[in-house]
């Protein structure tokens, strides 16, 4: 089947997220030089109306490693500061460029954006909604250290009411028999309900916690995340709950499984001590590595090229 835009990890089947999985091993072994005809004479726009390091820099980097042009759209520079809308500068730079990679604060507006484009659109990040290409490099990293996807314990801990790398990644993880699901935050934070009735309907087995230390023993992947000042609607919300999760060298010591590994899509404020970034089981820095070629072939999918 063809894919034309990624917008939700719900876009993608499991056959399909594994043949991306799949791709992007392909394009990781393969020589830059070989891989730096993909893309040749296309041009990929990168659209971001919310900040980002790492979503904007490697969807940048893959395509100019696959031979693309890049087209960077700075909403501050733009005439969005005019008054001109999403829906104006989607028509206008889908003439200009062959794929729109877009992160909007809007929870949906990469949806609508589609609505817009006769070119394929990725969706970076839309508010506290989906993050489709963070999810696969998760699924990626997790396939790559543990070998397997199927039948693991995964502890989502911090933010998971706004968190949009949890809400896709818990949807994508169902497709593969998971052992347990924690869900591990203050109760101000908790997973939507509707992804909680997605689990039920699945008969995915998880439970709610306050408290990581009561499931550190079980884990195989502790998935952290940030409390998201940018998120609350009420700055005094958020003031209560920064900094209840932390996580360093002396309270995880002898407590988790030797081969537990620790990911965070990033940016970290202070969830994660630095003194656990050499340890073996930070997979953080790699995580976000393994963003190119997933990135790089998320790409081709949407355009309908085939990786050999
Ligand atoms: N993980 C992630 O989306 O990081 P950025 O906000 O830096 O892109």
């Amino acid at each position: 089947m063809v894919i034309r835009n990624i917008i939700s990890i719900d876009d993608l089947s499991k056959e399909e997220i594994m043949e991306i999985l799949c791709d992007a091993k392909k394009l990781d072994l393969m020589p830059e030089v070989k891989k730096s005809k993909f893309l040749n004479n296309k041009i990929v726009s990168t659209m971001f109306f919310e900040a980002s390091t790492r979503t904007k820099l490697s969807f940048e980097a893959a395509a100019q490693k696959l031979g693309a042009n890049i087209l960077p759209f700075d909403s501050i520079g733009s005439s969005i500061s005019k008054g001109e809308s999403l829906l104006d500068t989607v028509r206008m730079l889908e003439s200009y460029a062959d794929i729109l990679i877009i992160r909007h604060p809007n929870d949906g507006a990469t949806r609508l954006a589609t609505e817009y484009s006769s070119k394929p659109v990725i969706n970076a990040g839309d508010g506290s909604n989906q993050h489709p290409s963070q999810t696969l490099l998760d699924l990626y990293t997790i396939k790559e250290e543990k070998k397997t996807l199927e039948n693991l314990t995964i502890a989502f801990v911090g933010d998971l009411k706004y968190g949009r790398t949890v809400h896709s990644l818990t949807k994508a993880i169902a497709h593969f028999n998971p052992k347990k699901l924690y869900f591990i935050s203050p109760e101000l934070l908790r997973l939507p309900k509707d992804l909680l009735d997605e689990l039920d309907n699945s008969k995915i087995n998880y439970e709610i916690l306050e408290d990581y230390r009561q499931c550190l023993s079980e884990i195989d992947v502790f998935y952290m995340t940030r409390i998201q000042k940018e998120r609350f609607h009420d700055i005094e919300d958020y003031e209560k709950l920064k900094g209840v999760y932390v996580i360093n060298k002396e309270n995880i010591e002898y407590k988790v499984k030797e081969d537990m590994i620790i990911m965070h899509p990033l940016p970290r404020v202070d969830e994660i001590s630095t003194d656990l970034d050499n340890t073996k089981h930070a997979l953080y820095f790699k995580q976000a590595k393994n963003g190119i070629p997933i990135r790089q072939a998320m790409m081709l999918k949407v355009l309908n090229m085939e990786v050999r």
